[in-house]
């Protein structure tokens, strides 16, 4: 490794925005460049991006970031990213234009045929298959709708020239100067397009949501090559030495790489994964089958796999209170708002925005605030949102239990959310566990940093590296705990009241 070499940059492209940070070898932040992305709503359950936009940040992030640092792109010993998951699109490789916006990972648009689909009797095959739900939250739906889109609406569009990808895959081939179409095994484990068991795209579910293979991008190995940041884009070639599903990555940075080590992400939406080791592992309460990582190991890829419980909306829920409401100003206010009342008044908040993910698995589900009476005020709807969050992770935190011998006794977590002091307390009170907070939320990016940095030699070691991290603060449950855990159930009649809404 040349001495020169001093730092590693991660591209973490998230749900609602997109940043690109710089590490120094001991594995510390030197500086980050943040952009907030356009959401688009064009119908109630619908949600798109635009991928000319997350493309054009992406750029201006890593020229923002190395500028505000002063580091010159040769002093960068390699690229990691990561990247929201499922969120796919379609592009012309011969004008490498999208052909529709991206559609989002919330997004419910194919929630019909996803019931047909279940209707037929696919879900079986499919679940065996990709460990995966039959769910609109999958890549699948969301790619077959848009083939079908194409065809309708632009019947000249000969498809040899037609590429498909999640973010992932649109992002690196516009980083390399579009010479590579791949994507890693975390991210396609999420297409539901992947066959767990192979580690290839599956034929019968090509065929079955009528997507041509030669569309579908190269999986490889998460830690390994994904060819270089074309010299044109910084002035210099920069390596791509990684590539993960946000979620994966934020686990690979907690170090954790035993089965049964687990972390929680607190970002639009809330996961729970558990690593499961080199053995694929089921689930007997709805939680997903999924790829960890998979390591290159000299022409040998070695995978790991994970259980996860995937929450839709927590950041996103604050973003609409924000945004929609506009109850509050910034996110933070939500902590001080909550703090101003006792309780919520008996007021409880199904964050069902995009329906609802693990255990539920209910694609017409919809928010709901119940318990209103006149007293009523913006705290207490605001504490009832934060507090929802909590409870929603409780629920995934029961499942993982009952789907293991041995209890959780610690939650791992971070992200954005995680910043809030009031939930995190709530959070050990519902939970009855510890919950601890590392110093650097951003774990995405930080896994998606020490992958690269391994990959090149610029680091040798992942535990010394973990090891480093440091803590930020341990929540304890308080003596409020019991009545965390009654208020529990209440709200799990609460979201029984908003499930299945739209049938
Ligand atoms: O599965 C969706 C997930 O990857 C989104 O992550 O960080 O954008 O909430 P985030």
């Amino acid at each position: 490794m040349e001495t020169k070499q001093k730092y590693v940059l991660a591209l973490d492209l998230g749900t609602t925005g997109n940043r690109a940070i710089i590490f120094d070898r001991n594995g510390e932040v030197v500086g980050q460049s943040y952009g907030e992305l356009t959401q688009y709503y064009p119908q109630p359950g619908w949600l798109e991006h635009d991928p000319m936009e997350i493309w054009h940040d992406t750029r201006s992030c890593m020229e923002q970031v190395l500028r505000s640092t002063d580091v010159a792109p040769s002093e960068i010993a390699a690229t990691g990213l990561t990247v929201q998951r499922e969120t796919c699109l379609l592009w012309d490789k011969t004008t490498g234009k999208p052909l529709h916006r991206a559609i989002v990972w919330q997004d419910r648009r194919t929630a019909h045929y996803c019931l047909e689909l279940t209707k037929k009797g696919y879900a079986e095959k499919i679940q065996n298959s990709t460990g995966l739900v039959l769910d609109a939250y999958f890549s699948a739906s969301k790619l077959s709708w848009l083939l079908d889109w194409v065809k309708q609406n632009q019947p000249e569009m000969n498809l040899d020239h037609v590429l498909a990808g999640t973010i992932d895959t649109w992002i690196l081939w516009n980083l390399t100067g579009r010479r590579v179409h791949s994507t890693d095994h975390s991210n396609a484990s999420r297409t539901m397009l992947m066959n767990l068991a192979t580690q290839q795209w599956d034929a019968e579910l090509l065929d079955l949501f009528g997507i041509p293979v030669h569309l579908m991008p190269e999986i490889r190995p998460s830690l390994g090559d994904f060819g270089a940041i074309d010299a044109e884009i910084l002035g210099t070639e920069i390596p791509v030495r990684s590539v993960f599903g946000d979620q994966q990555a934020a686990l690979y940075a907690h170090g954790c790489n035993q089965k049964g080590m687990l972390k929680c992400t607190y970002g639009t939406g809330c996961f729970l994964i558990s690593q499961s080791g080199q053995e694929l592992t089921r689930s007997k309460h709805q939680l997903l089958s999924t790829v960890a990582w998979s390591e290159a190991n000299g022409g040998q890829p070695v995978t790991n796999y994970a259980l996860e419980g995937a929450m839709f909306t927590t950041g996103a829920c604050i973003q609409w209170l924000r945004d929609g409401m506009k109850l509050i100003k910034s996110a933070p206010e939500t902590e001080t708002l909550a703090r101003q009342v006792k309780d919520t008044d008996g007021v409880y908040f199904v964050p069902a925005l995009s329906g609802l993910g693990a255990p539920h698995w209910d694609m017409n589900a919809r928010g709901a605030f119940l318990g209103i009476t006149g007293g009523v005020q913006r705290e207490h709807m605001v504490r009832a949102v934060l507090e929802s969050i909590a409870y929603q992770v409780k629920e995934v935190v029961d499942a993982m239990n009952k789907d293991s011998d041995t209890p959780i006794s610690l939650l791992k977590v971070d992200g954005g959310a995680s910043q809030n002091n009031f939930l995190m307390e709530f959070q050990a009170d519902v939970l009855g566990i510890p919950v601890e907070r590392p110093a650097i939320l951003d774990a995405t990016a930080q896994g998606a940093a020490f992958g690269a940095g391994l990959a090149v030699g610029f680091w040798n070691d992942y535990d010394e590296l973990v090891a480093k991290r440091k803590r930020d603060r341990s929540f304890i449950p308080s003596k409020n705990q019991q009545q965390a855990q009654d208020q529990f159930s209440i709200w799990q009649k609460a979201v029984g009241r908003a499930k299945n809404w739209m049938d």
